[in-house]
């Protein structure tokens, strides 16, 4: 090949990544290597501390006031003349903070004549351990990726092959990250309470107190989670303790501590436990890690670890990048873009929930249209 002839790898287009799908405004711009050049996030975390949950209204109130500004900040620091493509999350999510959002992608990409993609917010988080913040080129997608995603409203592992995504299992009552942020809110702890727990169970005993773990009917071998009983036994204790509500929240009692700390050490250990049976059965190359929780520092711990033992490359986000970003949205979109998937901004629709647009695998999991 002479230096003149064309590359053989693909370039994505300059993408401009948009992310309201919940209770960050985020803004992101990724080069045709996937290379992040800006990455913004508003978050709304001191809007709806007060009510610990997101509250919908002031979500989407938010973002329209937010957004503009955050356009305004990426066309002064990188410029946004160069961008080709608009990826914006169309769902699931809030559905008014979801129509801030695509309504103005679809604005912004129709005025300007660019291509638009709307992105799956899950296929968002399943690109993020792709994608780093240093300024690299994202990473390509192996084969076979296992990945394991856990937020405030997810708690599956996935099987990505060829780019096509498929649930593996799934929590049959609350997310692991809805769980650290109801035991959180019960002890009287700040919203959100995942990064708090996991501060705080840092100084803690994780052995102190056992859990029963839970016993789920399982005839199709799926491998589910439950975490509301956790949640339920975990408060209990802290009132058996006499700690709810909290005297002094920033200073518990050790031995709450040695709960908080042994809490975190068995939602992690159920998390991780189907991955060693799941890679036997589908045979990855990489095992992934994503969403909020994927910045809790034990399961960034043992997943490693876990990987090392079975003889798999395993990567995990920035931690920047595990809760919500519009880098990811960007990412996925322009994976999209390279397989010509994209969307039409006179018809682009938002949705609140799954399924979507994927369809059900014969067992009836939802599976995703191919993200390559
Ligand atoms: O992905 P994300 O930003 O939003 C959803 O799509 O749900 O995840 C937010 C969730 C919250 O439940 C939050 O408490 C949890 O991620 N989280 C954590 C940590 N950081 C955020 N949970 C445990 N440990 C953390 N360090
Ligand atoms: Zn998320």
């Amino acid at each position: 090949m002479d230096a003149g002839s064309p590359t053989t790898i693909p370039v994505a287009p300059v993408t401009l990544g948009i992310e309201t799908s919940c209770d960050e405004t985020a803004v992101a711009i990724l080069d045709r290597d996937g290379a992040v050049q800006l990455n913004l996030v508003s978050s709304q975390v001191a809007v709806h501390a007060p009510y610990l949950g997101v509250v919908p209204e002031l979500a989407s109130r938010r973002h329209l006031e937010v957004l503009p500004g955050l356009l305004n900040e990426a066309e002064r620091r990188v410029g946004l003349g160069s961008v080709e493509l608009v990826a914006v999350t169309r769902g699931p999510g809030l559905i008014g903070a979801l129509l801030v959002g695509t309504s103005f992608a679809a604005a912004y990409s129709w005025a300007r004549g660019l291509k638009l993609a709307g992105v799956d917010h899950l296929e968002g988080h399943l690109v993020s351990p792709f994608i780093s913040l240093d300024g690299r080129p994202a990473a390509v997608l192996p084969e076979r990726v296992l990945s394991l995603v856990v937020s405030g409203g997810h708690s599956s592992c996935f099987l990505m092959v060829g780019g096509e995504v498929q649930a593996l299992n799934r929590t049959r009552d609350d997310a692991a990250g809805e769980v650290f942020d109801k035991v959180a809110a019960a002890l009287g702890l700040p919203y959100p309470g995942g990064p708090v727990i996991d501060r705080l169970a840092e100084s803690g005993d994780p052995h102190a107190f056992s859990f029963a773990p839970p016993r789920i009917k399982d005839p199709s071998g799926a491998l589910d989670y439950s975490f509301s009983g956790l949640k339920t036994a975990t408060i209990r204790t802290a009132v058996a303790l006499g700690s709810v509500p909290l005297a002094d929240p920033a200073h518990p009692p050790q031995r709450l501590l040695d709960l908080l700390a042994s809490f975190r050490h068995t939602v992690v250990t159920w998390l991780l436990s189907p991955l060693p049976e799941l890679a036997r059965r589908h045979r990855p190359q990489v095992l992934a890690l994503s969403g909020g929780v994927a910045a809790n520092a034990e399961l960034r711990r043992r997943l490693l670890a876990l990987g090392e033992s079975l003889g798999l490359p395993t990567l995990v986000p920035p931690v920047p990048l595990t809760t919500d970003n519009a880098a990811m949205i960007a990412r996925a979109g322009q994976l999209k873009a390279l397989t010509g998937r994209l969307d039409d901004p006179l018809t682009l629709r938002a949705y609140p929930r799954v399924p979507f647009k994927g369809g059900a695998d014969p067992r009836g999991r939802p599976t995703f249209p191919p993200l390559l």
